[in-house]
């Protein structure tokens, strides 16, 4: 596979796991479109000229091929959830084989990006009965702040890494936490716990947290007991970017949800969800983003590229 294969593949997978489905993947496509037809150019560039063109067609901002070999065939990934600096000196130092490098976390352009893909929590929010407009209007601030966040981080510092050592870099975020969205939330209502200990120790049958509670970092109750009812239980806080708002609670408990799983949280939404008797349930963070990762990387695996984990992946195999 060349690497714009390996990078469209992900892609195309992560919208076929996507939560909001594929017309809200259209929807928010056709939006973009609208927004560049409206841009305009002038003969010194201008916004339209600056416009990054891969948002006509891939809805993931926060993943993008950073530098590039165009036609090389790849025999040989390295794969992590943080694949920056020092994992990449470390590659270069040892002359090895690698013709690209997987990084899950976003870097460069898609980390600068990374609020936008929030948008899709408000549409997660609107499928478990939300209002839409109430599900914006929480989102809203939270979205701006993360973007402000963003601002100062020298964003560009991992890429320039990659493209001194000439090795190929990608980023796959949001295709990969879909992945793992979906994977949970179809474990969840095919074995519908009754107790929060009982959705905990459902978890932990899967490999990658099983490994994490070895490591001190598995699936954890940061809201409510073991005792509780789950109620019905959604995965809402596995994919779209980032954590969301802590208002998003009281209104989720409104729409009828017992249950959140989402891979971390911070105290001051842990204590607005426990003040709401919301159950949280944090499956865990590199653990759940190195299922995400394998989950794709069975897919490349199977057509004969080697995999070589690092930064942080729990690499599972999936296939046989
Ligand atoms: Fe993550």
């Amino acid at each position: 596979m060349s690497i714009k294969e390996i990078y469209d593949l992900a892609i195309k997978t992560g919208i076929n796991a996507d939560p909001r489905g594929k017309a809200g993947v259209k929807r928010w496509l056709d939006g973009e479109k609208k927004k560049y037809e409206k841009l305009s150019n002038t003969p010194a560039g201008g916004d339209k000229a600056l416009f990054d063109t891969e948002r006509l067609t891939n809805p993931y901002a926060d993943s993008r091929i950073h530098f590039n070999k165009e036609k090389q065939k790849v025999k040989t990934i390295a794969v992590g959830i943080d694949v920056e600096e020092a994992e990449i000196a470390l590659i270069a130092a040892m002359n090895s084989d690698i013709d690209l490098i997987i990084t899950h976390h976003p870097v460069g352009k898609a980390l600068a990006a990374l609020d936008e893909v929030m948008h899709m929590q408000a549409e997660m929010m609107a499928s478990y009965g939300v209002p839409i407009n109430v599900a914006e209007g929480v989102m809203r601030d939270r979205i701006q702040q993360v973007g402000r966040s963003l601002s100062p981080v020298n964003h560009m510092r991992p890429v320039d890494a990659a493209r001194f050592a000439d090795i190929a870099y990608m980023n796959l975020h949001t295709p990969c936490d879909n992945l793992v969205f979906q994977f949970l939330q179809d474990l969840v209502n095919k074995k519908n716990p009754d107790t929060v200990g009982e959705l905990i120790d459902l978890l932990k049958t899967i490999p990658e947290y099983k490994e994490a509670t070895k490591n001190n970092a598995g699936p954890m109750i940061f809201a409510g007991s073991p005792e509780n009812h789950t109620g019905r239980i959604v995965a809402s806080e596995i994919t779209g970017g980032t954590s969301g708002s802590k208002e998003v609670y009281p209104e989720l408990v409104k729409a009828g949800i017992g249950t959140i799983i989402g891979m971390h949280i911070k105290d001051e939404s842990r204590d607005e969800a426990s003040k709401n008797h919301l159950n949280v349930v944090i499956a865990g963070h590199i653990s759940s983003d190195s299922l995400g990762l394998n989950l794709f990387l069975d897919e490349i695996e199977k057509k004969g590229i080697k995999i070589i984990p690092l930064g942080g992946l729990i690499r599972v195999k999936r296939t046989r």
